[in-house]
């Protein structure tokens, strides 16, 4: 939810921030803008719409200057337009801050300096801390920072210029990610990883209540007492080609298809000579074996990933689980403690409502352990242990590749508890064998899809003719049980995000207590009926809505007689699996179709409307 950076150094400041937005545009992309400093002066450029507009704009008539600071917006307070864009500066335009979180209190603190006589030109929360450094400021930016965010409540990473000041940038945080990042005879403080990573590998993780204080050749940070304290710079080994599209024409494209070599990774880098290792756990095995209950938080795509953990864990490593959304947990007296492990799962590690609920579980003393993408995050550092999927920087905002890491990962922590715990598993001695598996079947999978006229690309088509044929009246279901229930969810959820189509997902059982008064002609209900358990039941669903007149895509294991003979409407095969490791398969078709889908509406898919990468907000 928003990306902020800033950029102190020799080269042109706007190139830089420009470059460093663009890498952080997943984060917000209703509107951008760049404040730069140059010979006493400050410059401010903001614009509503993608960052393009604002990019346009600047090579219409570039800002020159070394130093500046810039900001991609997801609208929280304030409709998105010119005037409530970042940068917000002060009445006398001397000082100028970018900001991702919310001011709680800005009301407040707005009626306050209205009353002192500060004009406010925008509807957002932020413009506060922009005349709240004036108020304060006597001579000494950071100083003044550090007064006026005495007054602030809330969560806020800040980047502050002063015209006064040139070569300086400030950078402060609560609650909402700051990096910094070190370069020779330059810094950076951005809100992510990427925006730096062209210009240097150096970087340091800004804990709650430190600010920085930047020039192009010095980097003093304070603690929150404001006292100056040495922090050692971590040294990032991923590469920002990582972060490129590679010929795909979108990211969530791309994504889609390195998952094999994700799973490859995770397996290669966990499985050792028949055993789990997790180097990060930090929760020894004498913790692990006192577990009575374990709870998984997480939200959205994370949080279906989690529903899977459950299935698994419970049937295979026999100890009870449950699994509640983070916004659902927090704000409930969750029963946790001592003997419960709480798992968190999260691609980013700053998912505010995520972050919130692991706090709660520690404060009740339970031991947390994170599943996290994101390196140094602020999730991965304030959890007991983690386990990091390694699935290299997710940029559109559908998560793919990160889904099914977190399940890999999750089965792989279902087979180590499992051990640990010496719980007998009835397949245990083939679980790895047959899981280190699933990348070749993935990838044997996936090359059925890459030409653009694929089966799914067809099927995308034809939903989108009947779509308009019937004054965009359609809808999708999509039906699941046991342990692909969670893929029903996950695809409708991703349907949903990007291709704005209302989706449901359900568990199959369940359609005769509601969902089946939906069936006509008009949704298309996907069933997955892969083999399992409960195949026949699914069976016996698909028929009931086929009866109705119900168009149905059914995904089946490869060469599955029954459902390809009863004349579906439409068949997508995934390899055959054990029943346990079928939600990685199911879950690839279920993400390219959504793709697809989008695709055929033109919708711009890596950046779906009213949606953030990073939900660093409540
Ligand atoms: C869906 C999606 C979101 C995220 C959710 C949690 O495609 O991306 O539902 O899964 O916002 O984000 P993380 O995993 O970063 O905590």
């Amino acid at each position: 939810m928003c990306g902020i950076i800033g950029y102190t150094g020799k080269k042109n400041a706007e190139e830089v921030l420009l470059k460093g937005l663009s890498r952080l545009e997943y984060r917000g992309y209703d509107s951008a803008g760049v404040a730069v400093l140059k010979a006493g002066e400050l410059h401010v450029r903001k614009k509503q719409g993608k960052l393009s507009v604002l990019a346009e704009d600047l090579k219409r008539a570039p800002l020159a200057g070394n130093t500046g600071i810039g900001h991609t917006r997801w609208a929280t307070h304030g409709v998105p337009n010119d005037i409530n864009a970042h940068p917000h500066v002060d009445h006398k335009r001397h000082i100028a801050v970018v900001h991702n979180g919310i001011i709680e209190n800005y009301q407040q603190l707005k009626e306050k300096l209205q009353k002192a006589g500060y004009a406010f030109s925008s509807d957002t929360d932020s413009e506060v801390i922009a005349h709240l450094i004036s108020e304060q400021y006597k001579g000494d930016l950071r100083a003044a920072v550090r007064t006026a965010l005495k007054q602030v409540k809330g969560s806020f990473a800040i980047a502050v210029v002063h015209r006064g000041e040139p070569g300086r940038v400030i950078g402060a945080r609560k609650d909402s990610p700051l990096i910094v990042g070190l370069g020779e005879e330059e810094n950076f403080i951005a809100s992510d990883i990427p925006a730096v990573l062209e210009y240097t590998r150096k970087v340091i993780y800004l804990e709650n209540g430190e600010i920085v204080d930047l020039s192009g050749d010095t980097c003093v940070i304070c603690g929150p007492k404001g006292k100056k304290i040495r922090k050692r710079p971590v040294e990032i080994k991923w590469d920002i080609s990582q972060a490129e599209k590679k010929g795909y024409r979108h990211f969530m494209l791309k994504e889609i298809f390195e998952q094999p070599e994700v799973l490859r990774n995770i397996f290669k880098e966990r499985i050792k000579g028949g055993r789990v290792e997790f180097e990060e756990l930090a929760i020894r095995d004498t913790q692990i074996r006192k577990i009575k209950r374990i709870a998984i938080v997480a939200c959205g795509t994370a949080y279906h990933a989690g529903l899977t953990g459950k299935y698994m864990i419970e049937k295979y490593a026999k100890v009870p689980v449950w699994v509640d959304n983070s916004s659902e947990f927090r704000y409930r007296e969750p029963l946790v403690g001592r003997d419960t492990l709480v798992i968190v799962i999260s691609q980013s590690g700053e998912t505010a409502d995520t972050l919130a609920a692991l706090r709660e579980a520690k404060d009740r003393g339970a031991r947390v352990l994170a599943i996290c993408n994101v390196l140094g995050s602020s999730i991965a550092r304030e959890s007991d242990g983690v386990i990091y999927t390694h699935a290299g920087p997710e940029i559109a905002v559908a998560s793919t590749k990160a889904y099914t890491a977190q399940l890999a990962i999750l089965y792989l922590f279902t087979y180590y508890l499992a051990s640990v715990r010496k719980v007998a598993m009835t397949d245990g001695r083939s679980f790895l064998r047959r899981l280190k598996r699933l990348p070749s079947l993935a990838e044997r999978m996936l090359a059925q899809y890459h030409s653009r006229k694929n089966i799914l690309a067809r099927y995308a088509a034809e939903f989108h003719e009947y779509y308009l044929a019937r004054n965009n009246k359609s809808c999708f279901l999509y039906l699941g049980r046991n342990i692909n229930y969670p893929n029903a969810l996950e695809g409708a959820l991703k349907l949903k995000e990007i291709s704005y189509i209302s989706a449901e997902g359900y568990p199959a059982g369940e359609m005769k207590h509601g969902p089946i008064a939906l069936i006509d002609e008009n949704p298309w209900v996907v069933c997955i009926a892969v083999q399992a358990d409960t195949y026949e039941k699914m069976l016996s669903n698909i028929q009931e809505i086929k009866a109705r007149g119900g168009i149905v895509i059914a995904v089946v294991s490869a060469g599955d007689k029954t459902l390809r003979d009863s004349k579906m409407n439409y068949l997508i095969e995934v390899p055959r699996a054990p029943e346990a490791f079928s939600p990685v398969l199911v879950a690839i078709p279920l993400q390219l179709l959504a793709y697809h889908v989008a695709a055929e509406f033109g919708y711009d898919i890596d950046q779906p409307r009213n949606l953030a990468k990073s939900v660093t907000v409540e």
